[in-house]
């Protein structure tokens, strides 16, 4: 799976500028007259200076809460309070600071009896979202999904040679074996779910990123590099990460 635009690569100063720029570039996505906005959020490192900045002003009475609601892209098999869990790093760094109606956060259910059935209950859960039909490009499901990029490629938990990077029915899926670290079960929207969203903000920070960016920018066959848009893609990236021949000029 390609591209289907070519991405937009944005070089900031650093961390800080990092974050700001996507708070911007959220509050820009859900400030549209619908009735409902929908993001879909991501773990790891890369988005938490974003999330802390939601919940304080002025992003904090800035965003339309009631009207916004939150996904997660891929989460751990793991308890909600659990150190590992992406949801719970949302929830502590903002949805659990703001005044939010608690049915406009839409976890996985890490609780479910398997990551099979957690996959196939979130699947469900996406479809009546969006309602009835398949999903259609002149109608995306995300105004915003944020994304990462693991060291070895991975993005959400589409880990490099999983038989899930294939997966075009499925909404999400069930990933026994994690390609990285923390190695617990794993259950993550596939391509074509992310893909559907007017833009793809990847948040990439810190030189331990660099080599790896390098590699998915030059157009290595990295599971990050097959990830689509329907609408926008844009490389968030700070300059400590951005590729070599970025720091000449
Ligand atoms: C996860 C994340 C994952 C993350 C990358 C980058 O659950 O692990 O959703 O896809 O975005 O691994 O994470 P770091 O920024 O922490 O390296």
């Amino acid at each position: 799976m390609k591209s289907t635009r070519r991405p937009e690569v944005i070089i900031v100063a650093d961390e800080r500028a990092l974050a700001e720029t996507a708070a911007r570039r959220l509050l820009a996505r859900v400030m549209h007259p619908n009735a409902r906005a929908a993001v879909c959020l991501t773990g790891g490192s890369g988005p938490e200076g974003l999330y802390r900045l939601l919940a304080q002003e002025p992003c904090r009475s800035a965003l339309p809460w009631d009207r916004v609601h939150w996904f997660m892209g891929d989460d751990r098999f793991v308890p909600a309070d659990d150190a590992l869990s992406n949801m719970r790093m949302a929830r502590r760094a903002f949805l659990d600071r703001v005044d939010i109606n608690p049915a406009n956060i839409h976890p996985i259910a890490t609780d479910a009896a398997s990551p099979q059935a957690a996959a196939e209950l979130y699947e469900a859960e996406l479809r009546r979202f969006y309602g009835a039909g398949g999903l259609r490009a002149s109608r995306p499901l995300f105004d915003l999904v944020l994304m990462g990029l693991g060291a070895d490629g991975h993005t959400a938990s589409l880990f490099p040679h999983a038989p899930a990077l294939h997966e075009n029915a499925r909404w999400a899926v069930a990933v026994a074996k994690a390609g990285l670290e923390p190695f617990v079960p794993r259950v993550t929207l596939t391509f074509p779910v992310l893909a559907s969203t007017r833009e793809m903000l990847f948040l990439v920070g810190g030189r331990d990123k660099r080599d790896v960016l390098t590699r998915v920018l030059a157009g290595d066959d990295l599971p990050a590099g097959q990830a689509r848009s329907d609408g926008d893609l844009v490389w968030l990236v700070d300059r400590a990460a951005a590729p070599e021949e970025s720091h000449a000029s």
